[in-house]
């Protein structure tokens, strides 16, 4: 069994527990309040790496929701019908989405980065499938000791300092707009420029 779909498992309980829980709900919050900055209404929103749905309740729209594992997907299917949201799962790589060029107004990437080790292939490719001015809601896992302790338990991460990744998203014209960090996680949200 694939890593992913072997964690398709645990994931849906862990983040129920003391520590996992607090972390996870900060992390939650400091995404919707950059998330709600400006109006997002009526629009074509792309979750990747959705996971197991968590990130649901942060937009009411129709969400085409992406994931490597098939077991992830297969858990949001179930969890979207309780809450009635119309969403598309799709089955794909982040580095290489079957999408055409600007389909979306709302890109969410959120605790995804941070196990891709080619996140040049990763930034040009939500710049491709974005809309001029579309916003993309990014996380990183900065060099915290947790973080440091997650590589210790076996997680391949790469971890980034944010000014690196700030540049990064410079340099694929993506403005910042604003940033959080939370303990684990620094939160970008940016709008890619109309050139
Ligand atoms: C830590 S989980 C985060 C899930 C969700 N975004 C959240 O915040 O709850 C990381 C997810 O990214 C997916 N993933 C990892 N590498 C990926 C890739 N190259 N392309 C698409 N999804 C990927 C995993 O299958 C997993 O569901």
């Amino acid at each position: 069994m694939k890593l992913w779909d072997f964690k398709a498992i645990v994931y849906r309980f862990w983040r129920r527990f003391f520590p996992i829980n607090l972390i996870w709900q900060a992390e939650q919050k400091a995404a919707r309040e950059l998330f709600e900055r400006d109006n997002q209404a009526t629009q074509r929103v792309l979750n990747v790496g959705c996971g197991v749905g968590d990130n649901l309740p942060l937009t009411s729209n129709f969400v085409v929701q992406v994931d490597l594992s098939q077991q992830m997907l297969q858990q949001v299917r179930q969890k979207q019908s309780s809450a009635n949201q119309r969403t598309l799962l799709v089955q794909a790589d982040a580095t290489s989405l079957p999408f055409r060029s600007q389909t979306f107004d709302i890109l969410l990437c959120i605790g995804v980065t941070e196990y891709i080790s080619d996140q040049i292939s990763l930034l040009k490719e939500f710049q491709r499938v974005l809309v001029p001015e579309g916003g993309m809601l990014i996380t990183i896992s900065h060099r915290h000791p947790l973080n440091y302790l997650r590589l210790l338990l076996g997680h391949q991460l790469h971890l980034l300092p944010e000014e690196k990744f700030s540049r990064l998203l410079q340099s694929f014209n993506f403005r910042l707009i604003a940033s959080r960090r939370t303990l684990i996680q620094q939160q970008f949200w940016t709008k890619k420029i109309d050139k």
